[in-house]
């Protein structure tokens, strides 16, 4: 583990080192993403995957999907169990390239050969289990792989006191209400972990932040926390893409839908051209739905 550089106390350190446990939530910093400006040009999307195919073997876990990914909004991708998601936005982050079709950062095709290649165009991802160490503090795990050093050479030494000021301020700028940033990971609620690990990419100077399922493990109050601080990134100017199978979740906050259907995309959708019921019913299968309700329902029983 590694620190980069030697910022003076309290600066802010940079980006955090690749591998080991910290990789769970990373970012780096880039060029703004409006760089067409005064162009008359839009500002090119700033990712987008254009007819993405990908097969494990004999799997197609993946075809012909396409999205957009715009700096300032929330995209969400919807799906079952199995639907692909999870491998669209290991494309996303670098971790896959996709077999067919096109990977696109700022207009400009990517070729990314592993996720820090990724992260150092400023896409992070937050991967459901985090990666995080539950005995360790709340301010170590943010700054794993990248803790702030004091001095020079042989000399430099952790900044631990700068390490916990930014923390606390950071998470205060966010609205994250953490009574103690030395509480071990491991006490925080479910919400709170994915609130840190926001924060963390936020800190980290991300663009696009990818969150791999953050709400569906939570209760409804806590995703309810996460949901405003995915908020809080998007209005910061992060293209956020938000994986989830809940559309109750998705609707109140996303600016555009993927709904995906093992592997196949039942289309992209802005937020004015599909209702929350529709999107319900597209996520569900409306027909499988009623399917089920008809199978479910009480036969109706003989009369005496
Ligand atoms: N590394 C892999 N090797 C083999 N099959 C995989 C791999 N990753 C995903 N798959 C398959 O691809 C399909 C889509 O998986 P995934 O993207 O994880 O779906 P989701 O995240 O929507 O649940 C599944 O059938 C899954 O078994
Ligand atoms: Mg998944």
């Amino acid at each position: 583990m590694s620190g980069t550089g030697a910022p003076p106390a309290g600066a802010t350190p940079e980006r955090p080192s690749p591998g080991g446990p910290g990789e769970g939530v990373a970012a780096a910093s880039g060029a703004d993403a409006a760089r067409a400006e005064g162009t008359g040009q839009p500002p090119p999307c700033l990712l987008e995957v254009r007819s993405a195919g990908k097969t494990f073997g004999g799997v197609i876990a993946l075809r012909e999907v396409s999205m957009r990914v715009r700096a300032g909004e929330v995209t969400c991708v919807l799906g079952d169990n199995g639907a692909g998601k999870s491998t669209l936005i290991k494309i996303l982050a670098g971790v896959h390239a996709p077999d067919s079709g096109q990977y696109l950062v700022d207009g400009a095709p990517a070729a990314f050969t592993s996720p820090r290649d990724a992260l150092d165009r400023g896409i992070a991802t937050v991967y459901q289990d985090l990666a995080m160490i539950p005995l360790m503090s709340v301010w170590r795990n943010f700054f794993l792989g990248a803790e702030p050093r004091l001095g020079r050479g042989p000399f430099r030494r952790f900044d631990v006191a700068g390490a916990r000021r930014t923390v606390r301020e950071e998470l205060r700028s966010m609205g994250i209400d953490i009574r103690d940033v030395d509480q071990p990971m491991g006490t925080l609620s479910g919400g709170e972990r994915q609130s840190v690990a926001i924060a963390r990419a936020v800190h980290f100077g991300a663009r696009a932040l990818i969150l791999d399922e953050p709400t569906s493990a939570l209760g409804v109050k806590q995703a309810g926390v996460v949901l405003r601080y995915i908020a809080q990134a998007r209005d910061r100017g992060l293209g956020v893409v938000f994986i989830t199978h809940n559309p109750h979740h998705a609707y109140p906050i996303g600016d555009r839908f993927l709904l995906l259907n093992r592997g196949t995309s039942l289309g992209e959708y802005g937020k004015a051209d599909i209702t929350r019921e529709e999107l319900t019913a597209l996520m569900a299968g409306g027909a499988e739905l009623e399917q089920l309700a008809h199978e479910l329902g009480r036969p109706a029983r003989p009369r005496r």
